[in-house]
This record gives C-alpha cells, sequence and structure tokens, in this order.
C-alpha cells in the first residue's frame, strides 16, 4: 500500500520547480512505498499571483504566505526548502523543532556558525534530513565515483573543478529581486563560493576525501550596482570569482576555479582527478558522457596502456550504469530535472531500510565549514587549515 508523504515546498522559483517535478515523477520511475503528495507551497504575499499560478501548475492543494505557519502545520510531514540562503537556518530549524523531515536546497546556510546551529537542532529533533547538492546523482558522476571505488585510479596526484558562468557581466544586472537575491550579501551570504563551489567542494571531498588544507583568491570586478529593492546604486559585497588552491588528506593537490565572467559558458561545472592507474574527465555541460583514461591494471598495478589506448568516451546511458535501469532505453538520454528525481529516490530509500541518505545536513556543514575557510584565505591572503 503506497504511504501518503505530504510535501510543503517553501520557495517557487528555479529550485521550487526542480522539486515540484521530483515529487511528481518520482513513483513513476523508482518502486517507493512512500508516494509524495503536494500539499503546500510557501511565497511571499507580495509574489501571491506567481505562487497561485506555480500551485495551479504544479498541482499543490493548497498555498501559504507564512511560512512558520506552514511549517506548523499537522497535515505537513515534509519540509522542504527551496527558498533564498538568508531564510535556510530559520526554516529547518523550525521544521526540526516542529518534528518535520527536512529536504534543504545548498549552500546550507549563509556560513558556519548557521550550520552549526541548524545541524544541533535537526540531530536533536532527529528527523531524516537531505541538502540538495544534486550534482552526486547525475548518473556520470557516480560512475565516477563508482570507477575510483573499483582502485581503477589509484593513487592520485591532482584534482581539478571548475564552475563558470557569465551572466553578470553586464553592468546593467541589478542585484537583489528574483534570480538576482544572488548578487546580495545579505540575501546569498556569499557569491560564487557558496552559490557554485559548494558544490564543486561537495563533489571533491566525496571523491576525493577532505580537503585539508585552502588558500584563495576572490575577486568582485563590478563594485557597485543598482539595487532591485531600494532603486539605489549599492556596495556589491559578493565574490563574482574565486580561485583556490587546495591539499587534500590523500596527499594530492586541487585547484578550485568558479566565476560568473566566463563570457561563453553557462554552466560549465567540470572535474578531473588524475591519478596513478587512470584519469576521468566530466562536464556537466556534456553530461551524458565520461571520459576515462586507462594506464594500469587495478589488481596487478601493471601498465596496460599499449598503442591503441587513448581517452574512452563512455556514453552513460546504458542499463548497467548508475540510476539508468529505472528511465529508457540504452543510448537514450536523461536530463538534468533527473538529478532531482535520483535523489529524491535514495532519500525514499533511506526511509524504507536502505541506506541512510547521503549528503545530509551534517555532510553539508561540512561543505560550508571549506566555503569559510576559502573565504577567510580570501580576506586574510593566507592558507587556512580546516580541521
Ligand atoms: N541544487 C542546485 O543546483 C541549485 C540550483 C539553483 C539554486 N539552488 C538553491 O536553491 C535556493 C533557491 O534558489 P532559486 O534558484 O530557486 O531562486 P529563485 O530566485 O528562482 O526562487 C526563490 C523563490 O524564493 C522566494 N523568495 C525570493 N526572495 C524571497 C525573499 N526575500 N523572501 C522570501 N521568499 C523569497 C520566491 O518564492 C522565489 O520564487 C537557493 O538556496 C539556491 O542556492 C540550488
Amino acid at each position: 500500500m503506497p504511504k501518503p508523504l505530504n510535501v510543503a515546498v517553501l520557495g517557487c522559483g528555479f529550485m521550487g520547480r526542480t522539486h515540484s517535478n521530483a515529487y511528481s515523477q518520482v513513483n513513476h520511475f523508482f518502486d517507493r512505498e512512500h508516494h509524495p503528495v503536494l500539499k503546500a507551497c510557501y511565497g511571499r504575499e507580495e509574489d501571491r499571483a506567481k505562487l497561485e499560478a506555480f500551485a495551479k501548475t504544479w498541482g499543490y492543494e493548497s498555498v501559504e504566505t507564512d511560512w512558520r505557519k506552514l511549517v506548523a502545520r499537522k497535515d505537513i510531514d515534509l519540509v522542504d526548502c527551496c527558498a533564498p540562503n538568508f531564510m535556510h537556518h530559520d526554516i529547518v530549524i523550525a521544521a526540526a523543532k516542529a518534528g518535520k523531515m527536512i529536504v534543504c536546497e545548498k549552500p546550507l546556510a549563509m556560513n558556519l556558525a548557521e550550520a552549526e546551529e541548524m545541524v544541533a537542532a535537526v540531530e536533536k529533533a532527529g528527523v531524516a534530513n537531505m541538502v540538495s547538492f544534486n550534482y552526486r546523482r547525475v548518473p556520470a558522476i557516480s560512475l565516477f565515483k563508482q570507477i575510483i571505488d573499483e582502485g581503477r585510479v589509484g593513487r592520485v596526484f591532482h584534482y581539478r573543478a571548475t564552475y563558470n558562468q557569465d551572466y553578470t557581466i553586464s553592468t546593467n544586472v541589478p542585484q537583489g529581486g528574483m534570480g538576482l537575491w544572488r548578487l546580495d550579501s545579505k540575501v546569498a551570504g556569499s557569491g560564487v563560493t557558496g552559490d557554485l563551489l559548494a558544490h564543486s567542494i561537495d563533489t571533491a571531498e566525496w571523491l576525493n576525501g577532505p580537503i585539508q588544507r585552502v588558500v584563495a583568491h576572490t575577486e568582485t570586478f563590478i563594485k557597485e550596482r543598482k539595487h532591485a529593492d531600494s532603486g539605489k546604486v549599492e556596495k556589491v559585497d559578493i565574490d563574482d570569482a574565486c580561485m583556490f588552491l587546495a591539499l587534500f588528506e590523500n596527499g594530492s593537490m586541487g585547484t578550485f576555479e568558479s566565476t560568473r565572467y566566463a563570457r561563453g559558458r553557462k554552466n560549465y561545472s567540470t572535474m578531473e582527478i588524475n591519478g596513478e592507474n587512470g584519469a576521468i574527465f566530466f562536464d556537466l555541460e556534456d553530461p551524458h558522457i565520461l571520459e576515462f583514461f586507462r594506464y594500469a591494471d587495478p589488481q596487478t598495478g601493471k601498465k596496460i596502456e599499449d598503442h591503441l589506448t587513448g581517452w574512452q568516451r563512455i556514453h552513460v546511458t546504458n542499463s548497467e550504469h548508475p540510476y539508468m535501469s529505472h528511465y529508457w532505453v540504452p543510448g537514450t538520454t536523461i536530463g538534468y530535472e533527473h538529478t532531482f528525481i535520483n535523489g529524491l529516490a535514495d532519500f525514499l530509500a533511506g526511509l524504507e531500510g536502505g541506506p541512510a541518505f547521503q549528503p545530509n545536513i551534517r555532510a553539508a556543514m561540512r561543505t560550508q565549514k571549506v566555503c569559510d575557510a576559502v573565504l577567510a584565505s580570501a580576506r586574510k591572503g593566507q592558507w587556512v587549515e580546516i580541521e
């Protein structure tokens, strides 16, 4: 018998849509006892028309413009925070106190201090929780992890990540308002570090283990922008670009680069690992492809490279590939939205006796810690150790 799971989604923008889609689709592709029910969604009173249109499009039973009232509602089992970053702390803590399951978008918080309070509240309440670092659930990135775990990369020397976009180059782009709240430090916390590098750090530590120390440089190219709310030209406090070097606990070196000023790059998230036995490369703008270079046999460590060796382009659509057996026939692709469906399917599996979901709120606090260390290093101009 299906078990209804009553969901409240807070925030009806980009992520509100991807999460609503995942709740609607998950039972079509994954056999799960829990069946999400779109009970209610939250948006601000000033956005009521948009909120009601959103509710109608996705089939929500009700709307709320007071999120505290929504979180306290007895008919809600799971609170899903898709609101801008400055709201995550209060929403997650209120949801934990109300005993609700929690899904929270990344970055977990505005800073580590907030993240620690959130973890304390959630762990005290003992509620199931997940943070939406959805890129782990791109099948090619899951395969990246599988290849490392199979020992096919061996001792790692280098890890390299980029996350580049180009949508804020114009001086006419305001700060504040829909989508562009990301340029307002009071709402976003930080710039590309929390918004984009948080993803790169989450996948890097998942694939290559903990980062021990970092040294960073950040840049704000456009120092003042008109604020959409006040209409006044105000100082920009977020990092437009960030580059950092990292040393991993396994002895490998990492480079991380992120900017919103890479003309031509839209959502260019790449990762590459170079080890003794092999190497792997992934580019999110070509998400079905994983590139793998095989140098040595993982069992014997002996060289197998010969005149036919080269980078293998794996089209990650076979039923043997992570998640793909749940979708279409081999050779047919899935999309960005499926990373959220895959994540939700794993979260529900965790409720039904499967492995506990990762990354949870504690794992996301760790990513927040690395982000804070990166920003502290850029401020101080020196290496920062991460415990
Ligand atoms: N996992 C990912 O890849 C990913 C991608 C994009 C965004 N995010 C995260 O998801 C969250 C939401 O981002 P988004 O892209 O959906 O943003 P968005 O601007 O598209 O939507 C945010 C929604 O929050 C509400 N909102 C906006 N400003 C508000 C305010 N001041 N007070 C109350 N409500 C407000 C509105 O309903 C709006 O529709 C952020 O934490 C962001 O970092 C994650």
